[in-house]
């Protein structure tokens, strides 16, 4: 296990109500955009108990950040935050509402051009609002983590920053406010949350017992609640255990101090940069076929997957390993994912053109040990069709 300093400011407030404890958690001066999707939140409640809350703080409202948020259209809410010296900003929604509010934060007091902010993945962030969050969709860890992820589709890009300054300082994550996800985005939530304890337990062993079991754990534990909640939206139980997962999985714990992967999610940026699929429907894709091909540099970790995880302890090491990946594959399946380029209807030649786009952008050494070059990941996604 490598040196490491683990640290999350990030205040959570779980459970039923607790909405209502936003009026703690912000200033009573507080000047507050609140930023939302499309209309969810109004159609399940959230909006108004989040009304209620900040009762009579000033309250601006943006709407319309898009899934896959989108640099032109947050650029918007920026205008508003500098124009109408806004001091706090209140996410409302998903991880796309989430990533959205940590760009404006700290878009709005940067000098530069805010674009700059995700071409240098936020090395140039001195400074940020504060952000406070409602989670509505388990899935990105968004709400407990300093990462967001923008799209600008004008360019046909997708990138991310991560700066410490944008953790938010509070998130709510009330489970109920869960129950009116359609199931295309309890599935996509799933199989996100599952790919983000991939991509820092399957690497190499690292003598981390306590971050190798508490990832075994979270997979099982979305393994187990995963069918429940597709099958029984209104399973508070499965809904919270559900939320409470998807945020371990992506809070810092889990890869501390441990080698981490990430190619999966490089490569699924750039297919939904390309081809608008979901973001946890391209890992989907991915992920099976990356464990095929880089079976021998993950060797150790994958027969620690078969045997943990699945069970699988019969059978030769190349089969038990070959039965944790088909595990895998059969997983999303079952969540109503599919994991073929295909099913997408995506075209092969998309594998050369994403090699070369990340080789453009100089990511040539991808994985736990930068040895997925362009080649690679063309191999990946050929064998992906
Ligand atoms: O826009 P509204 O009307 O709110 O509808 C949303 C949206 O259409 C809907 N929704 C959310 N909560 C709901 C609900 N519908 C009914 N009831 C509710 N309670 O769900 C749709 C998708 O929402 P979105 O926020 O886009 O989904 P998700 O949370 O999966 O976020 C995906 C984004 O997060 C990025 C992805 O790349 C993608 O852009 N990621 C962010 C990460 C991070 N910050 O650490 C890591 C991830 O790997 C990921 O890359
Ligand atoms: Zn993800």
């Amino acid at each position: 296990m490598d040196n490491f300093t683990f640290h999350n400011p990030t205040r959570l407030l779980f459970g039923r109500g607790q909405i209502a404890a936003l009026d703690q958690e912000l200033p009573a001066d507080a000047r507050v955009l609140l930023l939302a999707g499309g209309g969810s939140i109004k159609t399940n409640g959230v909006y108004t108990q989040a009304q209620k809350a900040l009762g009579a703080r000033v309250v601006f409202e943006f709407w319309g950040v898009e899934a896959n948020p989108d640099f032109d259209t947050l650029m918007r809410a920026v205008e508003i935050v500098r124009r109408e010296k806004i001091d706090w900003i209140l996410a409302v929604g998903g991880g796309s509402v989430l990533d959205g509010a940590k760009f404006v934060a700290a878009a709005a007091p940067y000098s530069g051009d805010p674009w700059e902010i995700l071409t240098t993945f936020g090395k140039n962030v001195r400074s940020a609002l504060p952000i406070g969050a409602i989670l509505t969709l388990p899935a990105t860890g968004s709400e407990a983590n300093a990462a967001s992820v923008i799209s600008r589709r004008a360019l046909k890009e997708k990138l991310a920053f991560i700066h410490p300054l944008v953790f938010p300082r509070f998130s709510v994550l009330d489970p109920e406010t869960t129950f009116s996800l359609p199931e295309r985005q309890v599935a996509n939530g799933i199989g996100d949350a599952f790919c983000h304890v991939m991509e820092q337990y399957l690497t190499y062993p690292a003598e981390a017992a306590v971050q190798d079991r508490f990832a075994e754990s979270i997979l099982k534990i979305l393994v187990e609640v995963g069918p429940v909640t597709l099958a029984q939206p209104k399973n508070y139980a499965a809904r919270a255990n559900l939320v409470w997962a998807a945020t371990w999985a992506l809070n810092g714990a889990i890869g501390a101090g441990v080698p981490q992967d990430w190619a999966t999610h490089m490569i699924g940026h750039e297919l939904t940069a390309l081809h608008d699929i979901d973001h946890a429907r391209t890992l989907a894709v991915v992920l099976p076929s990356l464990l095929h091909v880089q079976r021998a540099a993950k060797r150790g970790k994958l027969l620690q997957y078969a045997e943990r995880v699945w069970g699988l302890t019969e059978g030769s090491e190349d089969a038990r390993i070959d039965a944790a990946i088909a595990k895998t594959r059969a997983f999303y399946e079952s969540l109503g994912i599919k994991t073929r380029l295909s099913d997408y209807g995506v075209k092969i030649d998309t594998a050369a053109e994403v090699a070369r786009r990340l080789q453009a952008r100089g990511a040539t050494g991808l994985g736990e040990r930068g040895e997925i070059t362009p080649a690679k990941v063309e191999e990946i996604l050929r064998r992906a069709a």
